[in-house]
C-alpha cells in the first residue's frame, strides 16, 4: 500500500528519478544475497531504501528466504515501476524526514542503502556529506536492534577530481537546459548535482555511526570512467542491541 509522507527539500530529487531511470549491475549485491542466506529467517523483512524500479527487491524476492519486502523512495514512478515488477509494499518518502523515521523506527530486520548516497542532494560538498551521513543513521534505525544495513555505493579517486567535477557541474549547470549527457551514459551535465565520494570518504561516514561493521565489500576496485578511477564498495552494518 503507499503512504504518502511528506517529501520536504527532496522534490528536485524526486522529479529528476521520475525521469531518469537507474541501471545499475546486480552484481554489485552478491555480498548482500550471500549474507540474507547464510542469516536470515523465513518471516523476517527487508526495506530497500531509495529502491528505484524495484531490481535489489526483485533480486532478494527471487534469491533468499525473505519474502516480506518494502521499497522506500521518493520518485513516484520508481516506485510504481517496483509495484508492478515485484508486488512489494511501497513507500513514497525520503529518508531524510524524520517523522517518517520516527514511525517506522525498528520496524525491518534488514535495510538496503544501494547507490543512494551520491544521490542525496545538497547546495555544497560538506552539506550532501553530512546528510548522506544522516541518510545511514537514518537507514539503521529502520531496522530493530541487531538488525543489520547493507550499503552499497559506487567511489571514485582521485578525491580532488570529484571535487572538481562537483564544482565545474555546479557553474556549468545553470546555463543548461535540462540534463546534457557527455559522453558516456553517466556523464552528464544539469540539476541535481550528485556528489560521489572517495573510498576513504565513505569510510569515514560508515565508522563513526555507533554499529559493528560486519563486512567490507569491495568489487571491481580500479576499473575505470572517462580519467576517474571506480570501486563498488558495500558495508553489513549491525544497529547495536543497547
Ligand atoms: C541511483 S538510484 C539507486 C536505485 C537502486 N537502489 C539501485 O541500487 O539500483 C538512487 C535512488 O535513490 C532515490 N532517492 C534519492 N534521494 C532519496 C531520499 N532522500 N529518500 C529516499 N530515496 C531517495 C532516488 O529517487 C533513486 O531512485
Amino acid at each position: 500500500m503507499d503512504t504518502e509522507v511528506n517529501l520536504t527539500d527532496d522534490q528536485k530529487t524526486q522529479e529528476y528519478f521520475d525521469k531518469y531511470v537507474p541501471k545499475y549491475g546486480q552484481y554489485r549485491f552478491k555480498f548482500m544475497t550471500a549474507f540474507l542466506n547464510e542469516h536470515a529467517k523465513p518471516g523476517e523483512s527487508l526495506i530497500d531504501v531509495g529502491c528505484g524500479t524495484g531490481k535489489t527487491l526483485k533480486l532478494v524476492k527471487g534469491s533468499t528466504p525473505i519474502k516480506h519486502l518494502a521499497g522506500l523512495d521518493v520518485s513516484a514512478s520508481s516506485l510504481r515501476a517496483t509495484s508492478e515488477a515485484t508486488g512489494c509494499e511501497t513507500e513514497h518518502g525520503s529518508i531524510l524526514d524524520q517523522n517518517f523515521v520516527d514511525s517506522r523506527d525498528s520496524k525491518y530486520d534488514y535495510a538496503v542503502l544501494g547507490a543512494v548516497l551520491h544521490h542525496v542532494i545538497e547546495k555544497n560538498r560538506a552539506e550532501c556529506n553530512t546528510s548522506a551521513r544522516l541518510t545511514i543513521a537514518n537507514s539503521l534505525r529502520l531496522v530493530r536492534p541487531g538488525g543489520y544495513l547493507f550499503i552499497m555505493e559506487p567511489t571514485f579517486e582521485p578525491r580532488f577530481m570529484i571535487w572538481l567535477v562537483f564544482w565545474l557541474k555546479k557553474m556549468v549547470g545553470p546555463f543548461v537546459p535540462g540534463r546534457l549527457h557527455v559522453g558516456p551514459e553517466w556523464i552528464n551535465i544539469g540539476h541535481p548535482i550528485v556528489s560521489y565520494y572517495s573510498e576513504r570518504q565513505l569510510a569515514d561516514m560508515v565508522n563513526p555511526q555507533n554499529t559493528e561493521i560486519v563486512q567490507h565489500y569491495v568489487h571491481g576496485r580500479g576499473s575505470k570512467l572517462a580519467f576517474l578511477k571506480l570501486a563498488n564498495i558495500g558495508y553489513i552494518l549491525k544497529r547495536p542491541v543497547s
